[in-house]
């Protein structure tokens, strides 16, 4: 069943030549020559280690302690915190770290920038904001406008410069490249439903994301709906979709790409179908929702560097029919259950492209897509090409611990329109992981992923035997294939998100986000990660090193 390995790696040809482009040099790139290179590689499948990664660990159990724990002889650096200064300016790092990438200066594994998500408060907003989430009337919201716009600023993501000096990763405080793009950054809309605004203000909810093929990074909007609410926002139509940023140019505007629909976004996996055309998976995050795929229109150019942006303006945004094994195209003048639906009353759900793109859930409904059980990371593999999807669990179906399904589109065309899947590894006290999320690929096809039980129902009933939450190693190929070994383990209440290798595989990156949500009273933090004592319990990014 898997994709002949020959096969794919023959259209890899578009991604070699693309890859020497990037190494030679896009123009414009504020650090003069190549950038990232390498971040690239498993975008195009192409691999020049040849399944060199062998990381050699010895598992560790299942744990509750308020630490992150790694098997002997690996440690961990905290790269910044909550609240670090970040630049010159004095902009600080942004709350509850989520995706993770690391773009390598002047090609190098040991220097480079870090883009980080910042998603959600929650209730451990009193720690950013002051405002008492646990004693307040859910039906009132006393926010004061100083503290919405705390809350905004806190969220969005950052670039940081980060450095291994003397084996130990650190942040750059007072780096050119120190950025916050948040909640109060202007963005610009392009695609079919640009005309929504002429300029939009603040990302947040920024869960997962991706890396582009030309240096930049895309992050994903997510839960914008309780942001929407709690700063009292007017229109949430202008939340819900993939923004890119360019962590090199830091005066850029942030652009929201329509093209590729408006939903609880959670990720991109972006990849070049052998038609030579970009395409980007994506999951909605959400009971009962959809898997997607956008397909540009235009094929990518490896000499056009950042021009290439354009791809994701213009295209097709495809929903997956799992039952037929089909993607169907969103496609409002093409498509006759677009152009036919109703709502209740039997008023027209869409007028046009823009309608079908900005109310993407209802869309997929329309046409008949499969609602599945919260898709979220999607990534490709590496070597063959399949394409791998976290559903993390679906309480209303009685699916708790999730599962990874493993999609295998037709020839191994990515752009085409048939697929078969099968279900690669099943959550569960059997498999010893429950609820997978982000997952990364290391150059051998090994899956890397996170868990993500929510801290209300961790560590007790049903999952109690899963203790804290953790990352987790499944090979994908030879004797070992499927079996499940636990990396690491996160500190109490918190999920570990963002999993990202550097170019030379020697240190993963990895987001703590939430330690200690889901706490009973500020008076009784139940983490104090990472400083420990007393401290309260801080959301940050950290260099797991080792391998
Ligand atoms: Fe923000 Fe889907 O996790
Ligand atoms: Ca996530
Ligand atoms: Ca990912
Ligand atoms: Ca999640």
């Amino acid at each position: 069943m898997d994709v002949n390995r020959r096969q794919f790696l023959t259209y890899l040809g578009a991604g070699t030549a693309a890859l020497a482009s990037l190494a030679t040099g896009i123009p414009a790139l504020a650090a003069g020559q190549s950038i990232s290179g390498k971040t690239a590689d498993h975008l195009f499948g192409l691999e020049d280690k040849k399944h060199k990664f062998n990381p050699k660990f010895k598992p560790i159990e299942p744990s509750t302690k308020d630490d992150v724990v790694l098997p002997s002889g690996y440690k961990y650096d905290v790269i910044a915190v909550y609240g670090d200064r970040i630049n010159q300016n004095g902009d600080t790092f942004g709350f509850n770290a989520d995706f993770t990438c690391f773009l390598p200066i002047d090609g190098s594994a040991d220097h480079g920038l870090l883009w980080v998500n910042h998603e959600y408060l929650g209730e451990l907003e009193y720690y950013v904001t002051g405002y008492d989430v646990l004693n307040a009337d859910p039906k009132q919201n006393k926010r004061t406008a100083e503290q919405v716009q705390k809350y905004l600023y806190a969220l969005g993501g950052s670039v940081v410069e980060v450095k291994r000096e003397g084996g130990r990763w650190k942040l750059v405080p007072d780096s050119k490249y120190g950025r916050r793009v948040s909640g109060l950054t202007k963005h610009e809309l392009t695609g079919p439903a640009a005309s929504l605004a002429k300029e939009v203000i603040g990302t947040f909810a920024n869960c997962s994301g991706g890396v582009t093929l030309w240096n930049t990074i895309l992050s994903c909007e997510e839960n914008f709906q309780d942001v929407v609410d709690d700063c009292r926002l007017k229109d949430n139509r202008h939340y819900g979709w993939v923004v890119e940023v360019d962590p090199f140019d830091p005066a850029s505007t942030p652009k929201k790409h329509t093209a590729l629909g408006r939903f609880s976004h959670e990720n991109t996996a972006m990849v070049i179908a052998p038609t030579g055309q970009l395409v980007v998976y994506m999951g909605d995050d959400a009971n009962d929702q959809y898997v997607y795929k956008y397909v540009s229109k235009g094929k990518f150019n490896p000499s056009a560097g950042k021009q290439n942006s354009k791809l994701l303006e213009e295209g097709t945004l495809y929903v997956a029919n799992f039952g037929k094994g089909k993607w169907i195209a969103l496609d409002f003048a093409s498509n006759e259950a677009l152009q036919k639906a109703t709502d209740s009353d039997g008023k027209a759900l869409f007028a046009s492209q823009a309608d079908v793109l900005v109310n993407c859930r209802e869309a997929a409904k329309a046409v008949g897509a499969t609602p599945m059980d919260r898709p979220e990371d999607v990534e490709v593999h590496p070597i063959d090409g399949s394409v791998f999807i976290a559903m993390t669990n679906n309480s209303k179906h009685g699916n708790f611990y999730g599962q990874i399904v493993r999609l295998f589109e037709k020839d191994g065309n990515h752009a085409g329109l048939d697929f078969t899947f099968e279900i690669f590894a099943a959550g569960g006290p059997q498999s010893g992981f429950a609820a997978p999320d982000n997952m990364a690929f290391d150059s051998a096809g090994n899956l890397w992923v996170v868990t993500d039980i929510s801290s209300s129902s961790m560590n007790s009933g049903i999952y109690k035997s899963f203790g804290n939450n953790g990352i987790f190693f499944i090979p994908t190929t030879g004797a070992n294939k499927g079996e499940v070994a636990q990396f690491a383990s996160a500190p109490v209440g918190a999920e570990m998100t963002g999993p990202w290798f550097t170019p030379d595989e020697t240190t993963l990156f990895l987001s703590v986000q939430h330690p200690g949500e889901n706490l009973k009273s500020y008076d009784q933090p139940t983490s104090h990660w990472p400083k420990g004592g007393n401290a309260v319990a801080m959301p940050g990014v950290i260099a797991v090193t080792g391998f």
